[in-house]
């Protein structure tokens, strides 16, 4: 396996904890760490459901996972004592608007006092010099305002996931203040990419209409949403950990990553989607929309330009196109899902480092 010098080399051969590793971000997050050449152990709950990432990856034969539930301090404290982390990267979450109205209680237990948890374990285990903990662009009090939301911005949320990340992002100050902490958070927008396979979100729900050749049901067509490639909060998530393993002055922040351009609606996600899978595919609106989601979500992320040197790489056509090329690829009987992901960060990183980005 090929080891990037990316990042300034800052993560080879670091010990570094991904939590949410069988999920969608946080398989992409320790697949690209093992190809950086760090130690990766990672923290989460089974993977949910087939297909999933985790097992397409192989993961378990790449990185050192372990069953935990974040909601046990003391299982989040043995997995920290005994990994002794250089850098932990926070995705385990409970990450679902719609699932959070019917599990709000967990979906509190789970992002904040998991994170708290996190923080707390960290801070005992001595050894993290750099811990990253990832929330959303929802949780700004007021995500629907004409303006992109800046850090700045005041946190609030409306739906129980919203408000927990909103939770999570103070109860995660308050840990960096407190104790002087080299702890960021990290806000991105809605991420799309190969190998995401949850239930309610848009392009895994076209993925499995289409293959079934049947129209996907799309919810609330008209929203608009910063819509990324998984790698472009990734790579920011990694130049924010970079960052804070150098000790580089003012990381420890909160921190915005979103699209270069403006939001785009649902129904130009699914148009897309559906154009770049052929075969006829296609969607119809739901005509529920269901319980309430923000209609309009932006971010502004000029401090992560100006001060990380981070920006964005791939606008939503390409995030789309990318996506669609890896979900037919999974398709087929000889589908290498390894060798395809890693292609397609080394395809992103190459276009990073074309137009400019220092980290790639
Ligand atoms: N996917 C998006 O569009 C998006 C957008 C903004 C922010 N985020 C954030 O990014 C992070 C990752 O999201 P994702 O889409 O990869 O989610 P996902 O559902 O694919 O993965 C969630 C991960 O968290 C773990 N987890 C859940 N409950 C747990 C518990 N009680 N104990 C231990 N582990 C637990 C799961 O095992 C899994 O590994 C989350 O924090 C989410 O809020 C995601």
């Amino acid at each position: 396996m090929t080891v990037s010098g990316a990042f300034s080399g800052a993560f080879a051969g670091r010990r570094v904890l991904v939590t949410g590793d069988t999920g969608f971000k946080g398989a992409w997050l320790a697949f690209w760490l093992t190809r950086l050449g760090a130690e990766v152990h990672g923290l989460s709950l089974a993977p949910e459901g087939e297909p999933n990432l985790f097992s397409q990856l192989g993961l378990g034969n790449l990185i050192r996972s372990r069953r935990a539930d974040l909601r046990s301090f003391d299982a989040v404290e043995a997995a920290l004592r005994e990994t002794r982390p250089e850098a932990v990267f926070h995705l385990a979450a409970q990450p679902l608007v719609r699932l959070s109205y019917d599990a709000p209680v967990e979906t509190f237990a789970v992002n904040v006092m998991g994170t708290a948890h996190v923080a707390e374990a960290s801070r005992r285990a001595g050894s993290v010099r750099a811990l990253v903990s990832v929330t959303t662009d929802k949780v700004y009090r007021d995500p629907e305002a004409p303006r992109p939301r800046t850090e700045e911005d005041p946190l609030g949320g409306h739906d129980p996931y919203s408000s927990s990340k909103a939770a999570a992002e103070i109860a995660a100050a308050s840990f960096r203040l407190s104790y002087s902490m080299p702890l960021a958070t990290a806000r991105a927008g809605n991420v799309i990419g190969g190998g995401d396979w949850a239930k309610d979100r848009i392009l895994p729900d076209c993925i499995r209409a289409f293959a079934a050749s049947a129209p996907a049901v799309v919810r609330n067509p008209a929203s608009v949403r910063p819509w990324q490639h998984v790698l472009e909060p990734l790579s920011g998530y990694l130049c924010l950990g970079a960052a804070l393993l150098g000790g580089k002055a003012g990381a420890a922040e909160a921190w915005n990553f979103g699209p270069s351009e403006d939001s785009v609606p649902v129904s130009a996600v699914a148009d897309a989607a559906a154009a770049a899978w052929g075969d006829g595919a296609s969607w119809k609106a739901s005509g529920t929309p269901g319980p309430h989601e923000a209609a309009a979500l932006r971010l502004d992320s000029a401090k992560a330009r100006k001060r990380l040197g981070w920006a964005p790489v791939w606008d939503h056509r390409r995030a789309i196109s990318e996506s669609i090329s890896w979900y037919k690829a999974s398709m087929s009987s000889v589908f290498d899902a390894r060798a395809l992901t890693a292609a397609q960060i080394e395809l992103y990183r190459a276009d990073a480092a074309a137009a400019g980005a220092a980290w790639a």
